[in-house]
Protein backbone atom coordinates (compact mmCIF):
# COMPACT_ATOMS: atom_id res chain seq x y z
CA UNK A 1 0.00 0.00 0.00
CA UNK A 2 1.52 3.75 -1.10
CA UNK A 3 2.77 5.28 2.14
CA UNK A 4 0.86 8.42 3.46
CA UNK A 5 2.77 11.54 2.71
CA UNK A 6 3.73 13.78 5.80
CA UNK A 7 5.37 16.99 6.43
CA UNK A 8 6.58 18.02 9.67
CA UNK A 9 6.58 21.50 10.78
CA UNK A 10 8.94 23.03 13.17
CA UNK A 11 10.01 26.07 15.22
CA UNK A 12 13.25 24.55 17.09
CA UNK A 13 15.04 21.35 18.76
CA UNK A 14 13.13 19.07 16.57
CA UNK A 15 13.19 16.02 19.16
CA UNK A 16 9.87 14.61 18.44
CA UNK A 17 10.53 15.28 14.25
CA UNK A 18 13.51 12.64 15.31
CA UNK A 19 11.49 10.36 16.62
CA UNK A 20 8.93 10.87 13.62
CA UNK A 21 11.95 10.31 11.40
CA UNK A 22 12.89 7.25 13.43
CA UNK A 23 9.83 5.60 13.14
CA UNK A 24 9.26 6.06 8.99
CA UNK A 25 12.39 4.17 8.70
CA UNK A 26 11.33 0.90 10.48
CA UNK A 27 10.81 -2.02 7.90
CA UNK A 28 6.37 -1.47 7.21
CA UNK A 29 5.50 1.42 8.53
CA UNK A 30 3.07 3.24 6.68
CA UNK A 31 4.02 6.37 6.48
CA UNK A 32 6.73 8.89 5.01
CA UNK A 33 7.79 12.40 5.64
CA UNK A 34 8.67 14.00 2.47
CA UNK A 35 9.17 17.57 3.89
CA UNK A 36 10.12 19.38 6.87
CA UNK A 37 10.02 23.15 7.16
CA UNK A 38 10.72 25.88 9.94
CA UNK A 39 9.19 29.03 10.22
CA UNK A 40 12.82 29.71 11.80
CA UNK A 41 16.02 29.66 9.95
CA UNK A 42 18.32 28.71 13.24
CA UNK A 43 16.24 25.39 14.10
CA UNK A 44 18.74 23.08 15.18
CA UNK A 45 15.77 20.18 14.05
CA UNK A 46 16.32 20.98 10.54
CA UNK A 47 19.51 18.41 10.92
CA UNK A 48 17.72 15.74 11.52
CA UNK A 49 16.04 16.14 8.27
CA UNK A 50 19.32 17.02 6.48
CA UNK A 51 20.55 14.02 8.37
CA UNK A 52 17.90 11.41 6.96
CA UNK A 53 17.70 13.19 3.55
CA UNK A 54 14.47 14.40 3.74
CA UNK A 55 13.81 18.17 1.70
CA UNK A 56 13.98 20.42 4.02
CA UNK A 57 12.90 24.03 3.78
CA UNK A 58 12.74 27.43 5.48
CA UNK A 59 9.82 29.54 5.26
CA UNK A 60 10.30 32.37 8.33
CA UNK A 61 7.63 34.18 9.44
CA UNK A 62 9.18 37.22 9.93
CA UNK A 63 9.43 37.94 5.71
CA UNK A 64 5.83 38.09 5.60
CA UNK A 65 3.96 41.11 6.64
CA UNK A 66 -0.09 39.24 7.25
CA UNK A 67 -0.28 35.86 8.55
CA UNK A 68 -2.60 35.03 5.96
CA UNK A 69 0.90 35.23 3.46
CA UNK A 70 3.03 33.39 5.70
CA UNK A 71 0.12 30.68 6.10
CA UNK A 72 -0.49 31.00 2.26
CA UNK A 73 3.37 30.06 1.38
CA UNK A 74 3.32 27.20 3.68
CA UNK A 75 0.00 25.96 2.18
CA UNK A 76 2.02 26.40 -1.38
CA UNK A 77 4.67 24.46 -0.08
CA UNK A 78 2.83 21.73 1.01
CA UNK A 79 0.73 21.50 -1.46
CA UNK A 80 3.72 21.24 -4.51
CA UNK A 81 5.17 18.40 -2.46
CA UNK A 82 1.46 15.99 -2.35
CA UNK A 83 1.59 16.83 1.49
CA UNK A 84 -1.70 14.67 2.40
CA UNK A 85 -0.71 15.49 6.73
CA UNK A 86 1.05 17.33 8.15
CA UNK A 87 2.44 17.36 11.86
CA UNK A 88 3.05 19.50 14.18
CA UNK A 89 5.83 19.09 16.11
CA UNK A 90 7.11 21.70 18.54
CA UNK A 91 5.86 24.28 15.71
CA UNK A 92 5.43 27.65 17.90
CA UNK A 93 3.47 29.87 15.81
CA UNK A 94 -0.29 30.26 15.30
CA UNK A 95 -1.82 29.18 12.18
CA UNK A 96 -4.66 31.11 11.16
CA UNK A 97 -8.54 30.14 10.51
CA UNK A 98 -8.34 29.67 6.87
CA UNK A 99 -5.19 27.53 6.67
CA UNK A 100 -6.23 25.15 9.50
CA UNK A 101 -9.69 24.63 8.01
CA UNK A 102 -8.32 24.05 4.51
CA UNK A 103 -6.05 20.99 6.28
CA UNK A 104 -9.22 19.95 8.44
CA UNK A 105 -8.48 16.28 9.94
CA UNK A 106 -5.13 16.76 7.90
CA UNK A 107 -3.32 18.19 10.28
CA UNK A 108 -1.98 17.26 13.99
CA UNK A 109 -0.23 18.51 17.16
CA UNK A 110 1.36 17.18 20.01
CA UNK A 111 1.15 19.22 23.28
CA UNK A 112 2.76 18.45 26.33
CA UNK A 113 -0.18 18.25 28.53
CA UNK A 114 -3.00 15.92 28.89
CA UNK A 115 -5.50 18.14 27.08
CA UNK A 116 -8.04 19.59 27.71
CA UNK A 117 -5.81 21.00 31.23
CA UNK A 118 -2.76 23.28 30.40
CA UNK A 119 -3.60 24.56 26.81
CA UNK A 120 -0.76 27.00 25.84
CA UNK A 121 2.80 27.59 27.12
CA UNK A 122 4.78 26.52 30.13
CA UNK A 123 2.69 23.73 30.75
CA UNK A 124 5.27 21.68 33.10
CA UNK A 125 5.41 24.50 35.28
CA UNK A 126 1.78 25.27 35.67
CA UNK A 127 1.12 21.43 36.24
CA UNK A 128 3.57 21.59 39.02
CA UNK A 129 2.16 24.81 40.77
CA UNK A 130 -1.33 22.83 40.15
CA UNK A 131 -0.14 20.06 42.03
CA UNK A 132 -1.31 17.20 39.32
CA UNK A 133 0.12 13.77 40.50
CA UNK A 134 -0.28 12.97 36.83
CA UNK A 135 1.27 14.62 33.84
CA UNK A 136 1.49 14.01 30.05
CA UNK A 137 1.02 14.93 26.29
CA UNK A 138 -1.70 14.67 23.62
CA UNK A 139 -1.46 13.70 19.92
CA UNK A 140 -4.94 15.98 18.18
CA UNK A 141 -6.36 17.28 15.03
CA UNK A 142 -5.84 20.66 15.21
CA UNK A 143 -9.32 23.56 14.87
CA UNK A 144 -8.66 27.36 14.78
CA UNK A 145 -8.68 27.18 18.76
CA UNK A 146 -5.72 26.95 20.19
CA UNK A 147 -4.81 23.33 21.29
CA UNK A 148 -8.03 22.12 20.92
CA UNK A 149 -9.15 19.19 19.09
CA UNK A 150 -10.18 15.67 18.83
CA UNK A 151 -7.64 13.85 21.08
CA UNK A 152 -5.74 11.01 19.06
CA UNK A 153 -3.12 9.57 21.58
CA UNK A 154 -2.83 10.45 24.95
CA UNK A 155 0.33 9.40 27.63
CA UNK A 156 0.57 9.83 31.02
CA UNK A 157 3.73 10.17 33.09
CA UNK A 158 3.36 10.28 37.14
CA UNK A 159 5.28 13.77 39.12
CA UNK A 160 7.52 12.80 40.81
CA UNK A 161 8.80 14.04 44.17
CA UNK A 162 11.38 16.48 43.96
CA UNK A 163 10.52 17.29 39.86
CA UNK A 164 10.79 20.71 38.33
CA UNK A 165 9.58 21.95 35.26
CA UNK A 166 12.78 20.64 32.99
CA UNK A 167 12.81 17.45 35.09
CA UNK A 168 9.07 16.69 34.05
CA UNK A 169 9.73 17.91 30.46
CA UNK A 170 12.11 15.52 30.23
CA UNK A 171 9.55 12.74 31.45
CA UNK A 172 6.58 13.63 29.30
CA UNK A 173 9.38 14.57 25.89
CA UNK A 174 10.00 10.60 26.49
CA UNK A 175 6.27 9.72 26.35
CA UNK A 176 5.97 12.03 23.15
CA UNK A 177 8.31 10.10 21.82
CA UNK A 178 6.19 7.32 21.87
CA UNK A 179 2.91 8.83 21.25
CA UNK A 180 3.43 10.79 18.62
CA UNK A 181 4.56 7.72 16.38
CA UNK A 182 1.59 5.70 17.30
CA UNK A 183 -0.66 8.56 16.31
CA UNK A 184 0.99 8.45 12.91
CA UNK A 185 0.64 4.89 12.31
CA UNK A 186 -2.81 4.93 13.33
CA UNK A 187 -3.90 7.45 11.11
CA UNK A 188 -1.45 6.27 8.15
CA UNK A 189 -3.28 3.09 8.70
CA UNK A 190 -6.47 4.63 8.29
CA UNK A 191 -7.90 3.81 12.28
CA UNK A 192 -9.04 7.16 12.96
CA UNK A 193 -11.82 8.61 12.25
CA UNK A 194 -13.54 11.89 13.34
CA UNK A 195 -16.98 11.13 14.66
CA UNK A 196 -18.76 14.13 16.38
CA UNK A 197 -15.74 15.89 17.00
CA UNK A 198 -14.28 12.98 18.74
CA UNK A 199 -11.41 11.08 17.48
CA UNK A 200 -12.70 7.51 17.44
CA UNK A 201 -9.34 4.64 17.15
CA UNK A 202 -9.64 0.93 15.48
CA UNK A 203 -6.39 0.40 18.10
CA UNK A 204 -4.45 -3.10 17.90
CA UNK A 205 -2.19 -2.88 20.81
CA UNK A 206 -3.99 -5.25 23.26
CA UNK A 207 -5.52 -4.37 25.93
CA UNK A 208 -4.88 -1.04 27.46
CA UNK A 209 -2.65 -1.02 30.18
CA UNK A 210 -3.05 -1.15 33.60
CA UNK A 211 -4.15 1.79 35.91
CA UNK A 212 -1.26 5.00 36.95
CA UNK A 213 -1.64 5.17 40.48
CA UNK A 214 0.62 8.07 41.63
CA UNK A 215 1.85 8.10 44.26
CA UNK A 216 2.08 4.09 43.75
CA UNK A 217 -0.15 2.09 46.07
CA UNK A 218 2.20 -0.73 46.43
CA UNK A 219 0.46 -3.81 45.39
C1 LIG B 1 7.49 19.46 22.67
O1 LIG B 1 7.47 19.24 24.06
C2 LIG B 1 6.09 19.76 22.15
O2 LIG B 1 5.10 19.03 22.81
C3 LIG B 1 5.98 21.23 22.46
O3 LIG B 1 7.23 21.76 22.13
C4 LIG B 1 8.21 20.76 22.34
C5 LIG B 1 9.02 20.65 21.08
O4 LIG B 1 10.13 19.82 21.26
N1 LIG B 1 4.92 21.83 21.71
C6 LIG B 1 4.20 22.84 22.17
O5 LIG B 1 4.36 23.36 23.27
C7 LIG B 1 3.13 23.32 21.21
N2 LIG B 1 2.19 24.14 21.91
P1 LIG B 1 10.92 19.22 20.05
O6 LIG B 1 11.25 20.42 19.14
O7 LIG B 1 12.16 18.63 20.63
O8 LIG B 1 10.05 18.22 19.36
Amino acid sequence: MAKLKVAVLISGRGSNLGALIKACAAEGFPAEIRLVLSNRADAAGLEHARRAGIAEGVIAHRDFARREEFDAALDAALLGAGIELVCLAGFMRILGAEFVTRWRDRLVNIHPSLLPAFRGLDTHARALAAGVRIAGCTVHYVRPEMDEGPIIVQAAVPVLPGDDAERLAARVLAAEHRAYPLALRLIAEGRVRVVDERAVIDADGGPAPAILLNPPDGG
